[in-house]
């Protein structure tokens, strides 16, 4: 089976319904997408699949071949550069054990790029299924408003 992960053809030999999950983190050492619940609830699996954010503890790599997935391995825009939703949990210092974060930070990014203009309401809607064991919630809101203010390309005004 085929799967193009942060624009890089992988050729992997596994089930179908092997959850891609593991075959990011096993097969493919792409270590950075964490287990956490292993049952689809707490978010510290997502990645991007076809520009959506999906658990990918929940996601048979049959449902993931042929579409673009993006790790938080692939988020950078390139070597030099973070995305802004990366530098705003670094600005925030969001992270505290850091194990929810890749997936804290491929939900964010995938509504922020679906659509900037979200308020407050939506994002923290939007982010209601994504777990942190550490309590770091009031961090990790400031980092999305910041993120999105740099998105609009409006921070600081
Ligand atoms: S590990 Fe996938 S949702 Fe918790
Ligand atoms: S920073 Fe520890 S679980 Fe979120």
């Amino acid at each position: 089976m085929q799967l193009r992960i942060n624009a890089r053809d992988y050729a992997v030999a596994e089930r179908p319904d092997r959850a891609l999950l593991w075959v990011l983190r096993d097969e493919l050492g792409l270590s950075g997408t964490r287990f956490g619940c292993g049952a689809g609830l707490c978010g510290a699996c997502v990645v991007q699949l076809d520009g959506r954010p999906v658990r990918s503890c929940q996601t048979p790599i049959s449902a993931a071949a042929g579409k673009p997935i993006r790790t938080i391995e692939g988020l950078a825009p390139d070597a030099g550069s973070l995305h802004p939703v990366q530098q705003a949990f670094i600005d925030h210092q969001v992270p505290q054990c850091g194990w929810c974060m890749s997936g804290q930070i491929m939900q964010a990014a995938a509504l922020l790029e679906a659509d900037p203009e979200l308020d407050e309401a939506a994002l923290v809607e939007g982010m209601r299924q994504n777990l942190c064991r550490c309590g770091a919630y009031v961090r990790i809101r400031a980092a999305l408003l910041d993120a999105a203010a740099r998105m609009r390309g409006t921070a600081g005004s």
